[in-house]
């Protein structure tokens, strides 16, 4: 029988979707019926119609119930969970990390649900990860708006009337997002300069044309898991940074910061003092902020002024570039949802032996099944905050 998958229209604070008429054609290649909640796409620049001529039905949020496959941006609600079907696959940015009550519900409704974000940084998964996709997009958009936000002009210009110095931009964390930010702010004419607790940034950030700044010891030689991310740093080493980080800061006109460690709050790299270093006038952006962020006195959605500079908080940085991010995003979501279709007897099936399923599968059958999140719940029922790390 042909499944069917539906396209939810997210609250109001989420202006992504997760289809676009190219992906929903091919669900429809695929042998799947898309419904898609109307006006699902409106804030990322599709209209209803868009999606009919692309394969789409327009439906109401009711009709979710009849869904066999539901995607979404965020997590579904509590009234979602009781709307889908029990079977029904859900494919969504799950945020599992101390939202063990969230997913245990979400596996008592029945559901299947897989949590994009854990999507492993392997070769094969490359068209289906979601933090890359939209990280990158971030690190851009925090460019723009420290751009729109400061004072002065990007890129060095000698004019009639004299010289306008180049921005200096310092960026802390170079994974996808901090990349892609010293890549936009050079486009920009900034002159560039990034950090890192992992030694292979050095080279990525060299790479950009970009100097790196960082303390080079033996803990940072040793701060990059096996799976690629920073590890915490000891308060020896924190302390350290603080101290290079104060003295290079004094001198820049634009700071972003994107430093996540998997699975616990943003380290905390700019204080209020060092903000105190900088020029009136000067801007930092906190990428972090939904994690607590690096930059202390931001505030989550908010342009705050500490001692001086605009600390720019926005939350859901890849949000506020929708159309570009939709579009990544969807087509990460139809990657891992092909994986899973028998290509002679178009049936959608999970293999559970699949690693790329074992790394994301959250729930199944009632039970929470990953074994990251599954020991809280079984332990608590789920009441309590689930705090492990990352694997
Ligand atoms: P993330 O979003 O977890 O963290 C952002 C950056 O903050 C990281 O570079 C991290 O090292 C840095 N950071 C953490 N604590 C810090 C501190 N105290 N001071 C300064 N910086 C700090 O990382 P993201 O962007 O998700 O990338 C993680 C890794 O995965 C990177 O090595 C990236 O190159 C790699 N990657 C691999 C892919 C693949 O192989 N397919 C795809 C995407 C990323």
């Amino acid at each position: 029988m042909t499944k069917t998958v539906f396209i939810s229209r997210e609250g109001a604070s989420e202006p992504r979707v997760s289809a676009t008429p190219e992906t929903v054609k091919r669900f429809c290649t695929l042998g799947f019926a898309v419904a898609v909640e109307a006006g699902a796409g409106l804030a990322s620049g599709i209209r209803d119609a868009d999606f009919e001529s692309a394969g789409a039905r327009i439906a109401t949020a009711a009709e979710a119930s009849a869904a066999d496959i539901v995607l979404k941006v965020g997590r579904p609600a509590s009234a979602e969970v009781s709307l889908y079907k029990s079977g029904a696959t859900v494919f969504a940015v799950m945020d599992p990390y101390g939202n063990a009550a969230a997913i245990a519900e979400i596996a008592g409704g029945g559901l299947t649900a897989f949590a994009m974000e854990l999507m492993p940084r392997m070769t094969r998964a490359q068209s289906m990860d979601v933090l890359s996709s939209q990280a990158n997009l971030a690190g851009y958009r925090a460019v723009v708006d420290a751009t729109y936000e400061f004072g002065r002009a990007m890129p060095m210009m000698m004019t009639a009337a004299g010289t306008v110095p180049a921005a200096k931009v310092f960026v802390m964390g170079a994974g996808v997002a901090g990349l892609q930010a010293i890549a936009t702010a050079r486009r920009l004419g900034a002159v560039v300069s990034a950090t890192d607790v992992r030694p292979a940034a050095k080279e990525q950030v060299a790479s950009l044309g970009a100097k790196f700044i960082a303390v080079e010891d033996e803990e940072f030689k040793a701060a990059e898991t096996a799976a690629g991310y920073a590890k915490p740093m000891s308060a020896e080493y924190q302390a350290k940074q603080a101290a290079l980080v104060a003295e290079h800061i004094a001198r820049q006109d634009i700071v972003i910061t994107t430093a996540l460690i998997p699975g616990r709050p943003a380290p905390k790299l700019v204080t209020r003092a060092m903000l105190a270093l900088m020029k009136p006038g000067s801007v930092a952006v906190d990428l972090a902020t939904e994690r607590g962020g690096n930059i202390e006195g931001s505030k989550l959605g908010k342009i705050a002024s500490v001692e001086g500079v605009s600390v720019i908080g926005h939350a859901n940085g890849a949000g506020r570039i929708a159309a570009s991010a939709s579009a990544l995003y969807a087509r990460n979501l139809y990657a891992f949802v092909e994986t899973m279709v028998d290509k002679a007897t178009k049936e959608f099936a999970i293999d559970p032996e699949d690693d790329l399923v074992k790394a994301t599968m959250l729930t199944r059958g009632g039970q929470v099944v990953h074994p990251s999140f599954a020991s809280a719940v079984s332990t608590d029922g789920g009441a309590a905050e689930n705090k492990k790390e990352q694997p």
